[in-house]
């Protein structure tokens, strides 16, 4: 055993007594500081603690409305409070003093853990630009956002578009990139487009709603500036009970009450009555009995009807030749249409494009050498007699998903398409609308020509 240095027991020593002197003068425990007033010591209020945690309005959504003077707003959000739209005509950095404070006609605890959902209407705006924000003077507004009300005309265009269908590649992120170009390149390719018309598969969803696909979906600044008009499609749809989310991103005008899925409503935009149906409700009479309805109301109004429901009666790939549904959906829908007069039908599902032949009375094929003529640029101008109908397929306007072309030769009788493509590249669809023609211009994001189709008429 070594030495043991002189100086050790010593500091020995004096270490322990320093210890012992903590323990002594060292509470066991810690109690809260109770030197402050009792102001100081309250709790925060349920509003502040809300208001310190709190985000404020998202997913802000600027929807079409019942008729060209209408929007249709929608958000969500977790402040607790009881929230409302500021609007002021003109362009303002800051909501000016005459802004008007429209009520909320909805907010309700939504499908998203903490947050609430929103709806509120704007009606009877003028032509020009409006400036808007949501939210209350509580708890903070959103930013500031600008949109326009055109002039009431015939000749106006818009956006036709399907399946962004957010997270089905498996990744979102890449969805909502290819989402956002979508847009974009509408702003460059269609400058003129009045609202963006989405044929469905908004979202990939898993049947169940998925909420950060809807945040994707409704993220791009377009969404909040420029109107737009959602279908309900398979993915948008519970299987057997209507998708909560949808429903509460959604303010859609004049609501059908018949339909269980909530995907039916229609609205009427310069001229065209627009009737979106849902492709998930398969009551094929109480259907026909809307579309009956509601254009015999709207026929004195509007000079063109356009029916938009998600899945495609005259489709180029998988769904068109292998679909259970589908086929019934030609044979339950496909009569009501060619019954009514209905001048072009918008579908998607079947991620990929498609044209179909002029569809007659009888639900034949009209023969190209009585109703098409080449026109100007490779595209085409068809001219129907009363009655017969086109129908346009959208590709996929994200990117997340296409579908193979199936062989020409497997298609159902009087169901193969007159023009097809698939390119494996998003495309859009713009359609310019006046008094004698509907011309559907479809490319891809570079302005790659893909079919230009003028549908004609008597005028
Ligand atoms: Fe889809």
């Amino acid at each position: 055993m070594g030495r043991i240095p002189q100086w050790l027991p010593a500091t020995l020593i004096a270490l322990s007594l320093v210890a012992i002197g903590t323990l002594l003068t060292a509470p066991l425990y810690s109690t809260p500081d109770r030197s402050g007033t009792t102001d100081e010591l309250r709790f925060p209020t349920l509003d502040e603690h809300r208001n310190r945690y709190a985000t404020g309005p998202t997913s802000i959504l600027l929807g079409i409305g019942a008729e060209p003077s209408e929007r249709r707003l929608s958000w969500f959000t977790d402040t607790g409070v009881h929230e409302t739209v500021q609007v002021a005509e003109g362009s303002h950095e800051t909501m000016p003093a005459l802004a008007v404070t429209v009520a909320a006609e909805e907010q309700a605890q939504s499908a998203r853990p903490g947050h609430d959902y929103v709806h509120a209407t704007l009606t009877n705006l003028s032509p020009g630009t409006y400036s808007y924000r949501v939210g209350s003077e509580r708890a903070g507004w959103s930013k500031i956002e600008q949109f326009e009300i055109y002039h009431q005309n015939v000749d106006h265009e818009f956006t036709f578009i399907s399946d962004a269908q957010i997270g089905a590649s498996g990744n979102r992120a890449d969805d909502a990139a290819g989402w956002q170009r979508a847009l974009q390149a509408n702003d460059e390719l269609f400058p003129d487009s009045q609202f963006v018309l989405s044929a469905g598969d908004q979202v990939e969803a898993d049947y169940t709603g998925n909420i950060a696909e809807y945040q994707a979906y409704i993220a791009p600044p377009q969404m909040r500036t420029q109107a737009s008009a959602q279908t309900l499609g398979n993915h948008d749809y519970n299987l057997f009970t209507p998708q909560r989310l949808y429903h509460q991103h959604y303010n859609q005008p004049n609501l059908a009450d018949y339909d269980a899925t909530r995907g039916t409503y229609w609205f009427v935009y310069n001229d065209v009555l627009h009737l979106n149906i849902s492709s998930e409700y398969e009551n094929w009479d109480e259907h026909r009995e809307f579309l009956e309805s509601t254009i015999a109301e709207h026929s004195d109004e509007t000079q063109w009807t356009i029916l938009t429901f998600h899945r495609a009666l005259h489709g180029a790939a998988n769904h068109a030749v292998d679909s259970s549904t589908t086929d019934a959906l030609r044979d339950g829908l496909g009569p009501v249409i060619i019954d009514l007069d209905i001048d072009l039908v918008l579908n998607g599902h079947d991620h990929s494009y498609a044209r179909s032949f002029l569809i007659d009375s009888d639900g034949q094929q009209v023969h190209p050498k009585t109703s098409e003529e080449q026109a100007d640029h490779g595209s085409v101008s068809v001219t129907p007699k009363a009655d017969e109908t086109l129908f346009i397929t959208a590709n996929s306007s994200s990117g997340s998903k296409y579908y193979e072309l199936v062989d020409a030769d497997s298609y159902r009788d009087g169901f193969e398409p007159r023009f097809r493509d698939q390119q494996y590249e998003p495309n859009i669809t713009g359609i310019a609308v006046d008094q004698c023609s509907l011309t559907a211009t479809t490319v891809e994001f570079d302005g790659t020509a893909v079919d230009t189709v003028k549908l004609l008429r008597d005028c």
